[in-house]
């Protein structure tokens, strides 16, 4: 039975967290939600009782044994440090400690192997990653892979609670003719769509904390470094260009996959069908692939519509579609703090 605190409990991924300690009973001595100051005092239901939300600070972790944390890489940054002085281990949902070489990045179904290893942090990759990874790990085992190209379609719950609000209320504003002016995502997001908002690398500024290349932004980075990170390969070849789409929670990526050695339609299927995470949803008579409705709130990565891509040897494309909230954050956190 653990002491936990949630750092981030009033944000998207915060309350999935809440959502799947309670549905996957957790082992919970007791439970404190964390937030910014404008959260302290709001009261969250949790198992049927009211949890006060208090405000982070340094002082916040005192006999506390596992912190969840998903409030911004700043805010991890700034408080977890006080959190491993004070003898918790943090499972860090932010992107700010996954390429410190002293610190594993983990994905359960891959390379639980690395948890042991933690000094008091243990990161959970960035969500288009993991969801790639689940399918591409059994494939890599099986096939080897000489280089995978990602685009991904990605929801507005990547830039959490308050994005996806804005989602809503400016399609809804745009549907019925009225302006709408926004506070958190940089473009129109209803109805339109537009390559990732990360930082971008133009070549001029200084490099980004996680050193995407000229013409790059972070996010398709993360999935490059974070892939290497997690395969133990740094050979690997992976490139990525990552969207926005207007779709509130589950992310969607077509896999372009070239195996070393020879592979087909019928073996790709046979590897996903047992692939832990992993379930194929797909009716090809009537059209019918995986689509972020089915995978949101779902736990598994779905994939389908396996095919040879025509233009070059030994390379198929995948498509996949998985819960951006679930495994892309909080449930992949999960499983590592029961691994643990
Ligand atoms: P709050 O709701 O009080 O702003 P999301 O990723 O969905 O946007 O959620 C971000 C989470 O991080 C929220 O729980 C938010 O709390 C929390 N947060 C943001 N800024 C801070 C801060 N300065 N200190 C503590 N928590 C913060």
């Amino acid at each position: 039975m653990k002491n936990v605190a949630i750092a981030g409990a009033t944000g998207a991924v915060g309350q999935e967290l809440l959502a799947i300690l309670e549905e996957r009973n957790f082992p919970l001595k007791s439970l404190k939600l964390l937030a910014s100051a404008r959260s302290a005092g709001k009261k969250i239901k949790f198992k049927g009782e009211d949890i006060t939300v208090q405000e982070l600070r340094h002082d916040s972790f005192e006999g506390i044994d596992l912190v969840l944390s998903s409030a911004g890489g700043s805010i991890s940054k700034e408080y977890m440090p006080s959190a491993v002085k004070a003898g918790a281990v943090v499972v860090d949902n932010t992107s700010y400690f996954r390429m410190n070489p002293e610190v594993p990045l983990v994905v359960p179904e891959i390379n639980p192997q690395e948890i042991k290893k933690h000094k008091g942090i243990i990161a959970n990759p960035n969500c288009s990653t993991i969801i790639m990874l689940l399918p591409l790990f059994p494939l890599y085992k099986a096939f080897g892979i000489e280089r995978v190209h990602a685009c991904t379609y990605q929801a507005a719950s990547g830039a959490g609670a308050t994005a996806m609000e804005e989602l809503r209320l400016e399609s809804a504003a745009l549907a019925t003719g009225k302006t709408f002016t926004r506070t958190v995502i940089p473009h129109q997001y209803a109805f339109n769509l537009f390559p990732h908002n990360s930082p971008y690398n133009d070549g001029s500024s200084a490099r980004s904390s996680v050193h995407a290349p000229t013409g790059y932004c972070e996010e398709e980075w993360k999935m490059v470094a974070e892939t290497h990170k997690i395969f133990g390969d740094n050979n690997l070849r992976v490139n990525a260009t990552c969207v926005r789409v207007p779709i509130l929670r589950a992310h969607s990526e077509a896999l372009n996959i070239r195996f070393s050695k020879k592979a087909s339609v019928a073996g790709i299927y046979d590897v996903l069908r047992t692939a832990p995470g992993v379930e194929i949803l797909e009716d090809p008579s009537e059209n019918r692939w995986p689509m972020p409705i089915d995978a949101s709130g779902k736990d598994p990565v779905l994939a389908g519509r396996v095919r040879i891509d025509q233009s070059q040897d030994n390379t198929f494309d995948i498509w996949i579609v998985g819960d951006q909230i679930r495994k892309g954050a909080a449930l992949n956190a999960i499983q590592i703090a029961e691994l643990l």
